[in-house]
């Protein structure tokens, strides 16, 4: 019997193995599951079993799964397209008989009008129709998104965006990760949906301060109305797809929808949440 992490080739994924490694699950009981498996290496030489599993082609999943009492099916990337590869490897799960479906999904994936929200929703829908049991961990936003920004800073001085008086509950990945490895290993997480963020919740003021803390030097922040952002970022070449999505997602964060501190993600990890400033020194330090 084992625990599969898919996307275990991605951040979150290879994140989610190593904590199950220093938890004391033992490697043999694990199987790191991705497309790029030349990327596990490492961890198959500690002896982590090593499978290819791609979410567009359902035979790779169904060899995956076959044995696995527990699976974290981690969100995939290719938006559009996520719907019918999660259906893929949920139906696969159901087939292998699986015991408990985890899924990465988003902030009140059910009724919030978050831009990347129908995709996690609609996965939602197929896993409880599905009769497997699930755990459903909404995942709030990474800190490690805010790195470009921190980055532009350190030219610019400045952090942009419309964002207005947004706050964002943000912690790294790595907490999400730790979460994540609890429920894999640990019993009574059943049909539970965890809404999972960071402690506090920050506005852009703090997080021009905590930029400026580990940057070294002043950092402001100017927020702007939808319509420049859009200008300023396609006069900056992104395409017209890519600006109506970054600007919607702007909008999202400046109408409170990443900002809501319910303490699910403390209370499954036993300690704080990183704060912004050393989850930013930390990302910072491995860019
Ligand atoms: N909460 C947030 O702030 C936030 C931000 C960004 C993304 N996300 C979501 O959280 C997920 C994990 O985050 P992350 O930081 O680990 O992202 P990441 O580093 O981009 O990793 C994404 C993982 O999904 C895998 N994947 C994508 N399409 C796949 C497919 N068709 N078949 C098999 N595997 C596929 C990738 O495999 P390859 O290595 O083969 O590409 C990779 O392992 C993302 O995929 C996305 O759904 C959340």
């Amino acid at each position: 019997m084992s625990i599969v992490v898919t996307g275990a080739t991605g951040h979150l994924g290879r994140l989610v193995v190593t904590h199950l490694l220093a938890d004391g699950v033992p490697a043999d009981s694990i199987v790191a599951a991705g497309r790029r498996t030349e990327t596990l290496a490492d961890l198959a030489e500690r002896g982590v079993r090593v499978a290819t599993l791609d979410y567009g082609q359902p035979e790779t999943s169904a060899a995956a799964l076959e044995g696995a009492e527990t699976v974290l099916l981690v969100s995939g990337s290719e938006v559009g397209q996520r719907v019918d590869q999660h259906r893929a490897v949920i139906e696969a799960a159901k087939a292998a008989g699986v015991r408990r479906l985890v899924y990465t999904s988003a902030p009140k994936a059910d009724t919030s009008p978050l831009v990347l929200a129908p995709e996690h929703k609609a996965t939602e829908e197929i896993l409880r129709a599905s009769g497997l049991t699930f755990t459903i961990l909404r995942n709030g936003w990474y800190t490690e998104n805010y790195v470009g920004d921190v980055q532009r800073a350190a030219e610019t001085g400045e952090i942009v965006g419309a964002y207005g008086d947004g706050r964002v509950a943000s912690a790294p990945r790595d907490d999400f990760a730790a979460a994540a490895a609890v429920v894999l290993r640990t019993e009574g997480h059943d049909d539970a949906v965890y809404e999972l963020s960071g402690d506090e919740a920050w506005g852009f003021d703090e997080l021009a301060a905590a930029a400026s803390e580990v940057l070294g030097r002043p950092v402001t922040y100017r927020t702007v109305s939808s319509e420049q952002r859009a200008a300023d970022l396609a006069a900056a070449g992104l395409d017209e797809g890519t600006v109506g999505f970054v600007v919607a997602l702007e909008e999202n964060t400046r109408d409170g929808l990443l900002a809501e501190t319910p303490g699910d993600l403390s209370r499954l990890i036993g300690r704080p949440t990183t704060p912004l400033v050393d989850a930013l020194r930390s990302a910072l330090a491995q860019a």
